[in-house]
């Protein structure tokens, strides 16, 4: 089998619902509309709700019966949008019991070797699961949004995962507003050392594309957080940044011929 070149990366946040699920399932759909094998998996084992995202419900096979050893995970990739691969996992409380998270190492070892790039979408803080994975991944990157709760729980993070010897890719800002980001990316640079990855505005956009169950950068791609995710996006891939832009059906294309000219089309087929 050839060895493929992988970066798998675990995202972490000290605070809950900051958007580590929003903000990586459009970063994976954003690697994957460039043309890199991608996949993103929900290691939320307990509150998990990355397929929602991407209109996956009640679906028969998720991560938990592959943890339950009741399924391959080849039965457990569902297509997402622009060739990604999605790994949901289940929500139900019988599939949380059945599951024994000492699978997720197998899992992880599974894509390195056929993708990529690997997102794992983590609960939120520290937790057995976490310390499992943690040395099976090649780095982590945290996210936070600009307040003092979220950026001091970041910076434990920090230290607890950097004590167990792992890397820390850098830290993304999400939700942020103007005010105040000089203030907040010193603090950020100088006392918690990280590198800042990307400043995600506060869109809510993000909340609208939720509830259609599709990932914002495919359902508005020229929206303010779809631009910050997409950079972001090219930024990890290592590739230049092109605006992602909708791939119109016949009455968007004669309404909206102005919107897309002039850039390049990475959408999904
Ligand atoms: N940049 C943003 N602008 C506006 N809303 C956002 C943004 N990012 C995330 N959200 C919203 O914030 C809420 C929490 O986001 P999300 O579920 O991704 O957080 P999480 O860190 O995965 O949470 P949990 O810790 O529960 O797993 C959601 O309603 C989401 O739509
Ligand atoms: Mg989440």
């Amino acid at each position: 089998m050839s060895i493929m070149t992988s970066e798998t990366c675990l995202v972490l946040s000290g605070k809950g619902g900051v958007g580590k699920t929003a903000v990586f399932s459009n970063v994976a759909t954003s690697i994957a509309t460039m043309g890199k094998k991608t996949v993103v998996m929900d290691a939320d084992l307990a509150m998990a709700n990355l397929g929602l995202v991407f209109g996956l419900q009640d679906i028969p096979i998720t991560l938990h019966e592959v943890l339950a050893g009741k399924a391959t995970i080849g039965e457990a990739i569902y297509a997402g949008p622009g060739g990604l691969k999605v790994i949901p996992c289940g929500d139900t409380i019988a599939g949380f019991q059945e599951a024994d998270p000492a699978g997720l190492v197998e899992v992880i070892d599974y894509f390195k070797s056929r993708t990529e790039y690997l997102f794992i979408d983590a609960p939120v803080g520290v937790n057995e699961d976490i310390f499992l994975m943690l040395p099976h991944v090649d780095n982590v990157i945290l996210i936070a949004t600009p307040d003092l709760a979220s950026m001091a729980d970041a910076l434990k993070m920090k230290i607890i995962v950097e004590s167990l010897g792992c890397r820390i890719k850098g830290i993304v800002l999400n939700r942020v507003d103007t005010m105040n980001l000089d203030e907040i990316e010193t603090i950020v640079k100088n006392t918690m050392e990280l590198e800042i990855l990307s400043v995600i505005p506060n869109d809510p956009n993000i909340q609208e594309a939720a509830m259609k169950m599709v990932p914002l950068v495919t359902y508005l791609p020229d929206s303010p957080a779809s631009i910050a995710l997409t950079r972001l996006a090219a930024n990890i891939a290592g590739v230049e940044y092109k605006p992602m832009i909708k791939k119109a059906g016949w009455f968007q294309r004669q309404i909206g011929k102005l919107r897309v000219k002039g850039t390049e089309k990475y959408g999904p087929n």
